[in-house]
């Protein structure tokens, strides 16, 4: 199949290349011109996707990446994904959503099947997308992307992909298209049930993490291990399943898909509470977390050295949206210290760079990539760990 995909992000990406080892010819579309450069001289920007995986496919003509959308025209599958972030009042933003829809209304002249891959609330499919669709007719399915980058276990191939849409022949024809590079496909009656089940997986994650961040500190109120109690908790072979504390929660999905789900819910008149709960604990952990340490360090970091270790969101990826180190590093500024940061994957950030690795008055570990030191982490005189990783050290 000749396979267009509006984004060429994480996801966007992803699915051109798995699309490509199964044999279809993608056009990946994206408006950043120089990233469209960059991919189309064989240079991946995301972990998974060697640039040698990347050159392979484009030297067998499996792949280009365009910045202009006429290359849409003529695609048998057309695959959206575009960022779906949160406006300055936490609410929904469809716009990346909305300009992708009106593009295929305007430069695809031939009938297409339309995947959103995008996550949103239940009912973008029909009421965001397949509404500002009328020139040509389409089909239309939503299969929301679970990628997950940086897991080395699960990955497109191997993750259930659901599918739902708009009709019989649409959820065919997606079929059709997964299964040519996804083991499993799981169809539901609905796009809006796809859809919902994708931001309720992530809303499950969220609400988890802050019950879990905030058992953290009722442990270390009690004088008790959170990490030995959730262990011991996880040998219970039945009905538990265990998150891990830390800093508060970054990335793309888990701090911003539930606001989808808690819009919807006001859309219909159900108070949301669990979610703006899990947020509100989440977002209050950088403060937990500068507080533990102005205590641990003596009861005063004012003018101390700090260095900040890891400041993505998460192990091993370079991914620093909405990551809980900006609000951590902040909140030590604002206590007088002086704070560089440490993260050879991330390298510079907010116009700095990554400093050297190296002893300091405090250490606070928010991230840790696999080769990172402890040993060096351990030569600064004060540590807290919020990774649950150095031994020894004080920490959530
Ligand atoms: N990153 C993840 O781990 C992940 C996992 C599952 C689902 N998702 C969801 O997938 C969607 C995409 O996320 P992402 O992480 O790939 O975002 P991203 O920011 O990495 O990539 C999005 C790309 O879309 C491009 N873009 C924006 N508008 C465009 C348009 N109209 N036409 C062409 N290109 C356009 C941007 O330039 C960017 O390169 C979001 O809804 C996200 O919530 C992300």
């Amino acid at each position: 199949m000749r396979v267009g995909i509006i984004g060429q992000g994480y996801v966007g990406l992803t699915i051109a290349v798995g699309a490509a080892s199964a044999g279809h010819e993608v056009l990946g579309f994206d408006l950043n011109e120089d990233l469209v450069a960059k991919l189309n001289a064989g240079k991946s920007h995301i972990e998974g996707i060697t640039d040698e995986d990347l050159a392979g496919f484009i030297h067998l003509k499996k792949y280009q990446a365009y910045s202009s959308p006429e290359s849409l025209n003529g695609c048998e599958v057309i695959v959206i994904a575009v960022p779906t972030p949160l406006d300055g009042e936490r609410n929904p933003d469809l716009s990346y959503v909305h300009t992708a829809a009106e593009l295929i209304n305007k430069q695809v002249k031939t009938s297409a099947l339309i995947i959103n891959e995008s996550t949103s609330y239940p009912g973008t499919l029909r009421k965001e997308i397949a509404s500002r669709i009328n020139s040509v007719e389409h089909l239309f399915a939503s299969s929301p992307e679970r990628v997950d980058p940086g897991n080395s276990q699960w990955g497109t191939k191997n993750t259930p992909r659901l599918i739902g849409g708009l009709t019989p022949a649409a959820v065919a024809k997606a079929k059709e298209f997964y299964g040519s590079f996804c083991d499993s496909i799981v169809e539901v009656s609905s796009p809006e049930v796809a859809e919902a089940a994708k931001i309720f997986e992530n809303t499950f994650r969220q609400v988890n993490i802050a019950l879990v961040n905030e058992f953290a500190q009722i442990s270390d109120a009690l004088g008790i291990s959170s990490r030995e109690v959730i262990e011991a908790a996880a040998t219970k072979p039945y009905g538990f399943m265990p998150f891990s504390p830390g800093p508060g929660v970054g990335g793309h999905c888990i701090p911003v898909d539930p606001s989808y789900l808690a819009h919807v819910a006001n859309e219909v008149g159900v108070p949301a509470t669990f979610i703006k709960r899990a947020n509100e604990v989440n977002l209050a952990m950088p403060a937990y977390v500068v507080k533990r340490v102005v205590s641990g360090a003596g009861g005063s970091i004012a003018g101390k050295s700090v260095i900040v270790v890891g400041v993505s969101y998460k192990a091993n990826v370079a991914d620093t949206r909405e990551t809980p180190a900006a609000a951590v590093i902040d909140l030590l500024r604002a206590q007088g210290a002086i704070v560089v940061w440490h993260d050879d994957l991330v390298g510079s950030w907010r116009g700095e760079s990554s400093a050297p690795l190296a002893a300091h008055d405090i250490a606070v570990v928010v991230t840790k990539h696999d080769g990172v030191s402890d040993a060096i982490i351990k030569a600064s005189k004060y540590v807290f760990d919020c990774t649950g990783t150095i031994a020894g050290a004080d920490g959530i």
